[in-house]
């Protein structure tokens, strides 16, 4: 046997795998099929990675089966998160709702606490690794892989799959999880981007459009969820944290509301103005809760050069239906190339929710991305690849 443990992908997931498998002296071997480690993490946060969420319980996460992730949840804490990474320099700074970044550090460091921690225990990382074959053998795997325009062999008792899920291609996102799970039969929750932006074509576009850049604090809801977050208007549609938040609840089709004016009561505060200047115009107004702007192009909707003191009851109705119900029906999203995550993946009913063993494949193991189990925006993934990364390291 080469180690105890194969791990095929050195990202948030593999990467916190073998360094925990490392603390409890087994040799693992990650097959990575990039030329480095933790590509994403590099990229998260703007490069600051925002690696937990100081408010995680179970609430934050998607998946067919809601109560899955708790063993894993209860067995590496976001308290765990914390602690490990201060133990090797890192302490976290919140920036808002309980996001945690690397205060005065940044992705890169991240990386660093893992690949050091890899050399010390002696976890060996191959690079531009391609697995072309797995083998199950009576005593473990045999592994064929691909490096250098060669074929090369390993073997272990135990197999790991991290690689990930389907965002960004281009970075080298595979589908080798979903390919390796359907080949032996397991069945997957059907995979979408999420954490991803929503395109509007048609009448709209161009109202949308000629917002672009422009951001609006809102509630975004559906009959299933509510986010209070900014929205940002692009030229082919709506970005920003709120959007992407519900973009992970969004089925084709559907329509969702955004409430543009949380918390408040339009129809109050056009009484409160009509009550101290009626002769002002409803933009005045507007123009004190929006940019200039976006008063502008409510223009479309909403007769904003009216004096408050002429609304008609029709005026007040539509003004709060525009700006506490406003119904969004995106055409799409922008799919895999823009997408933060990937929601669905490898049914958890195929796997013990206290180990991540494979219930029909013993000594296989998924975590992270791969499987059905999606975070929210803040820093929620991340918690989820690093509990599963921890919980598999304690059964190899
Ligand atoms: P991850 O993608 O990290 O790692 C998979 C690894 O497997 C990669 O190294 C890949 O190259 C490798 N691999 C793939 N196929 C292979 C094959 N066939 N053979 C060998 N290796 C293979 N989350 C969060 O909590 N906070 C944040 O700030 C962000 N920010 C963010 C920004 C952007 C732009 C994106 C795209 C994503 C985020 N995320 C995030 C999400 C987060 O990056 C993601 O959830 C985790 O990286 C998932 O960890 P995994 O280990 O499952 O996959």
């Amino acid at each position: 046997m080469d180690a105890d443990a194969i791990i095929i992908g050195a990202g948030a997931c593999g990467l916190m795998c073998a360094v925990q498998a490392g603390y409890l002296g087994k040799r693992v071997i990650i097959l990575e099929k990039a030329d480095k480690p933790g590509a994403k993490i590099l990229i998260s946060g703007g490069g600051r990675c925002n690696y937990t969420n100081l408010l995680a319980s179970d609430e934050q996460f998607i998946s067919n089966n809601k109560h899955f992730s708790k063993s894993a949840f209860t067995q590496w804490t976001v308290a765990d998160t914390i602690g490990f990474f201060e133990t090797y320099g890192i302490t976290g700074k919140e920036k808002t709702l309980g996001q945690l970044f690397p205060d005065g550090k940044n992705a890169k460091d991240i990386v660093e606490v893992f690949t050091s921690l890899c050399t010390d225990f002696g976890q060996q990382i191959i690079f531009n690794a391609e697995v072309a074959a797995i083998e199950e053998t009576p005593d473990g795997f045999t592994i064929n892989y691909e490096k250098g325009g060669k074929t090369r062999v390993l073997k272990a008792p135990k197999l790991v799959v991290a690689t990930g899920g389907l965002p960004i291609p281009k970075m080298g996102a595979t589908d080798f999880a979903l390919r390796f799970a359907r080949k032996h039969g397991l069945h997957i929750i059907e995979t979408a981007p999420a954490l991803v932006p929503l395109t509007i074509t048609g009448k709209d576009e161009d109202w949308y459009a000629q917002l672009s850049g422009n951001t609006v604090f809102c509630e975004v809801s559906n009959d299933r969820i509510s986010f209070e977050e900014n929205i940002l208007f692009t030229h082919w549609g709506l970005s920003g944290p709120a959007i992407l938040q519900i973009s992970s609840y969004w089925r084709k089709s559907e329509v969702f509301n955004i409430d543009l004016l949380p918390g408040r009561d339009i129809t109050g505060l056009i009484d409160e103005e009509r009550k101290q200047n009626g002769k002002s115009l409803l933009s005045t107004l507007f123009n004190r809760l929006y940019s200039r702007k976006f008063t502008e192009a409510m223009a479309k909707f909403l007769p904003i050069e009216k004096q408050v003191a002429s609304l008609t009851k029709a005026d007040s109705e539509l003004i709060y239906k525009t700006i506490h119900l406003f119904k969004v029906k995106p055409a799409g999203d922008k799919g895999y190339d823009k997408a933060e995550v990937m929601r669905g993946g490898i049914d958890t009913a195929e796997l013990s929710s206290k180990t991540l063993e494979c219930k029909r494949m013993p000594n296989v193991y998924f975590g992270g991305e791969c499987v059905d189990v999606t975070g929210w925006l803040g820093g929620y993934n991340f918690q989820w690849a690093w509990a599963s990364g921890f919980v598999i390291a304690q059964n190899l």
